[in-house]
């Protein structure tokens, strides 16, 4: 249940808007209340000011529960509930409510070598895997979705972090043990509680943030002969990795994250450069580009396709090619128009949601790539996608689309509702990525045990 629009009109009485998403088919009822304002300003005081009490004495600082009954259908209430929310919006309205089925989540509490523990290194909770930490915290910090109660959850989470094991050598993240540091938890849950057993873990949700998702390895050729897991192949993966055609990684029930990047370094970054701002980069890439890449078991990195965009683009005077790290990439981003998203090793990259936050428009080359929710991002609108094979052709493609649609496009982009869908917050926020997963799940209940019991009732 959710309202979207209140809005006081220079009329005499609130024109009052509201929408309730019910359970079936999201039935859409609008009320129009123009008249009998003297009426209802009196009721309205009244409510205002019982509300504000009551909300007072319930709890300081916990968000005002928002149930479903708590609306009662009454009436008087109703125009209440939308003045109050057009006063204060953040404070009163409940982000997570809405629409989300009244979802309830578990959040299991394991031993902390399993999880906490990896966060001794601060890197753990920012790189670009570390939405597994970040819906964690995102979910802990949560009153409303998450139940203490198992037997009222719809859905178990699982928190193993396993992308913070990061190698001395190289610094990458070595996801060597992340088979046995599952499985290992798996095996403590479905002794010490009887949910895993009841459905064998098929309402049990799992973050797999690395490349290959739910295979656990960064190379596809090894990921694909090691396959999923067989403890996992009945759960509901969050990762990363999708593709719009059949492959062995994504034969599981998985919703597709976006990559982590810090909300708060995105603000740092957005306070120094506004994203209309200008931008004088025209099109921008940093990041890994052989020459002669390396053939690693049949394939080459990035299929070549970076190969191919230094050494035609290097010194075209529109493209803005590095390839070394810098630490203030993101200011670059900013100052950019076109932001290449190319395939790595996997077809995914964290520059994807960097490119969308500030406001560049990613131009995606990773064929049949699948991406991050496209129920909330409409990315064929917000995005460019040029063919693996047209790489070479990338000049006048840009230069037709700065010459044409280009200001549609960017228009699209900067659309805040846009950025919030791909950014974890500490704090679930209506709209934000962990909501996006929360709705996500919320059309996968046919697989909670909770439901399905009520249903047999
Ligand atoms: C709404 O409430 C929040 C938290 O109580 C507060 O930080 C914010 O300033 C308020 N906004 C307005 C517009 O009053
Ligand atoms: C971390 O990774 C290394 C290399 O893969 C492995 O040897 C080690 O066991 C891992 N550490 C833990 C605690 O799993
Ligand atoms: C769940 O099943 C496993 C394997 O059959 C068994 O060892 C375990 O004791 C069961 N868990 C519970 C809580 O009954
Ligand atoms: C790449 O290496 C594989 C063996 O690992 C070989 O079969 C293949 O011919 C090589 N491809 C090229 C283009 O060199
Ligand atoms: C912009 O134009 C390109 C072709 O030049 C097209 O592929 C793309 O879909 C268009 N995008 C929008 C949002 O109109």
């Amino acid at each position: 249940m959710e309202e979207l629009l209140k809005r006081p009109t220079k009329r005499r009485g609130f024109y009052v808007e509201m929408r309730l998403l019910h359970k079936n088919g999201r039935q859409q009822q609008q009320l129009e209340k123009n008249s009998c304002f003297k009426y209802y300003k009196w009721v309205l005081w009244f409510s205002l000011t019982l509300y504000f009490f009551s909300s007072y004495f319930i709890s300081h600082n916990k968000p005002i529960p928002l149930s479903r009954t708590h609306f009662s259908n009454s009436k008087s209430n109703l125009p209440s509930r939308a003045l109050i929310e057009s006063v204060n919006t953040t404070s009163l309205q409940h982000p997570t409510r809405g629409a989300l089925e009244d979802l309830k989540i578990y959040v299991y509490e394991l031993p902390s070598k399993y999880n906490t523990d990896w966060l001794s290194n601060e890197r753990c909770s920012n790189h670009l895997f570390a939405s597994e930490v970040a819906i964690h915290r995102a979910l802990l910090n949560d009153d409303v979705i998450r139940t203490f109660d198992p037997y009222e959850a719809d859905f178990f989470f699982v928190p193993v972090y396993v992308s913070c094991n990061f190698s001395t050598v190289n610094g990458f993240p070595a996801i060597g043990h992340a088979r046995t540091l599952i499985s290992s938890a798996i095996q403590l849950i479905s002794s010490q509680y009887p949910f895993w057993n009841r459905t064998h873990g098929s309402d049990h949700v799992f973050v797999a943030s690395h490349d290959y998702g739910a295979c656990f390895h960064a190379m596809e050729d090894r990921a694909i002969a090691d396959g999923i897991p067989e403890f996992l192949k009945k759960s509901i993966i969050l990762q990363t990795f999708g593709v719009k055609y059949q492959h062995p990684c994504q034969e599981v029930e998985n919703v597709v994250i976006p990559p982590y990047l810090s909300p708060v370094s995105v603000r740092k970054t957005l306070e120094k450069a506004p994203v209309s701002g200008r931008r004088d980069i025209q099109v921008f890439f940093r990041g890994k580009m052989e020459v002669h890449p390396k053939n690693v078991s049949g394939r080459f990195y990035s299929k070549r396709v970076r190969t191919v965009i230094w050494r035609k683009y290097d010194g075209d005077r529109r493209f803005y090619l590095q390839r070394h790290r810098f630490a203030g990439y993101q200011s670059e981003i900013v100052r950019s128009v076109f932001c290449l998203c190319p395939l790595g090793w996997a077809p995914w990259s964290p520059r994807l949601v960097e490119s969308v936050v500030l406001g560049c428009v990613p131009v995606i080359i990773a064929d049949g790539i699948r991406l991050p929710f496209p129920d909330a991002v409409k990315w064929s609108d917000i995005s460019l996608t040029v063919a693996e094979k047209d790489v070479a052709k990338l000049g006048p493609i840009l230069d037709h689309v700065a010459a044409t649609n280009l200001t549609i496009i960017q228009k699209n982009l900067w659309d805040p509702d846009v950025r919030r869908a791909l950014l974890f917050n500490d704090h679930v926020q209506k709209g934000d990525a962990t909501w996006q997963v929360i709705r996500a799940l919320s059309q996968k209940l046919d697989r909670s045990y909770r439901r399905s019991e009520v249903s047999v009732q």
